[in-house]
């Protein structure tokens, strides 16, 4: 297992709240660090680069703030997510900003990472690159990067196809370094059970829409706690890549799916997309969704499940 010195004594558990377009802000990033676990967003939430901008100077000065007031910690550092696809238009514009605040870690997706970790590496922060397939990981790891994160089949937003027992075990085979998994970890069962696969990292999304520092309608944070997998579609209609969406979210939309006019091409450029507003995204795990809860709460409770899926005994045949 391989935890960068970034992370080391920075963490109350080995998890990411994983970027997510439309849903994290500095509020769930902030919460998410001051816990002891990863925060991150997309450049894309911020509308424009000023508005970025403003957001690291904000992150950086209140948790640097309360790592003065509270320096037994554990603070993680944050990450900010860019979308390397060549439809992202506002890419060079982004780094820039990431560049200028010197981000200690970030995350990319959808693409060739090579540019971002050249110059990341020029400040020694550490890039991440998220990958649905074995081959995609040997890029990312020829481009350079610090660390991969496996998004698995069930997760949220543009979720994989293979299951993460196949691909974590596919990935460990070529790749000693830090390795994050996706896919519906919802709890701290889960966590330990990712490390026990070969995972150093936990990368959740949807669990952490269902806070209270997520900013997003209370309609969808009600859908979570309601929904079940059977609940969700898995659709490529909206931004031609697949991705699960909440059916009620797109009933409540007043959308009816076998009329509307599929993209018929890869379209990553999100800054002025309409469809992650209406069609609400989350993964397999909302089954697992029962309260809103405040990050404390939901970090604690974590920790908690997390204590007792340590000390689990394996199993012994002398015990039967
Ligand atoms: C609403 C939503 C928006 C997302 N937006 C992004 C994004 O902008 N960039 C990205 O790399 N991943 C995005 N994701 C994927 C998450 O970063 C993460 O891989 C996923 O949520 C993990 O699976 P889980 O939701 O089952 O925990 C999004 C996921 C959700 C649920």
């Amino acid at each position: 297992m391989a935890i960068p010195a970034l992370f080391k004594n920075k963490l109350s558990l080995p998890v990411i709240c994983a970027p997510m377009f439309l849903v994290s802000s500095p509020k769930l990033v902030i919460s998410a660090c001051k816990n002891g676990i990863v925060g991150s967003f997309p450049s894309f939430n911020a509308r424009t680069q000023d508005l970025l901008d403003t957001w690291l100077s904000q992150i950086r000065s209140e948790l640097d703030e309360h790592i003065a007031t509270n320096p037994e910690g554990p603070v993680a550092p944050f990450a900010v997510n860019l979308v390397v696809h060549p439809s992202n238009t506002r890419l060079s514009s982004d780094r820039a900003v990431v560049k200028k605040h010197q981000v200690p870690f970030v995350i990319t997706s959808q693409g060739n990472p090579a540019e971002v970790v050249e110059e990341v590496h020029q400040w020694g922060g550490l890039v991440f690159h998220d990958v649905i397939r074995a081959d995609h990981a040997k890029k990312a790891i020829q481009a350079g990067v610090d660390g991969i994160i496996i998004v698995t089949a069930g997760a949220g937003g543009h979720a994989g196809e293979i299951n993460p027992f196949a691909l974590v075990r596919e990935i460990r085979e070529f790749w000693n370094g830090p390795l994050a998994l996706a896919g519906a970890i919802n709890d701290g069962m889960g966590v330990r059970a990712a490390e026990v696969l070969g995972a150093d990292f936990s990368y959740m999304g949807t669990r952490f829409i269902a806070t209270e520092e997520a900013e997003v309608e209370g309609d969808y944070k009600t859908m979570l706690v309601d929904a079940q997998v059977s609940d969700l579609i898995y659709t490529d209609t909206f931004t031609g890549v697949k991705c699960n969406f909440l059916k009620p979210s797109i009933a409540r939309a007043g959308v009816d799916l076998t009329k509307f006019t599929a993209k018929t091409h890869v379209d990553l450029d999100l800054g002025e997309s309409n469809a992650w507003k209406d069609f609400w995204s989350a993964g397999h795990g909302v089954a697992g969704i029962k309260h809103v809860l405040p990050m404390t709460e939901l970090v604690a409770q974590l920790k908690e499940e997390y204590r007792s899926a340590v000390a689990t005994p394996a199993f012994s045949s002398a015990s039967k």
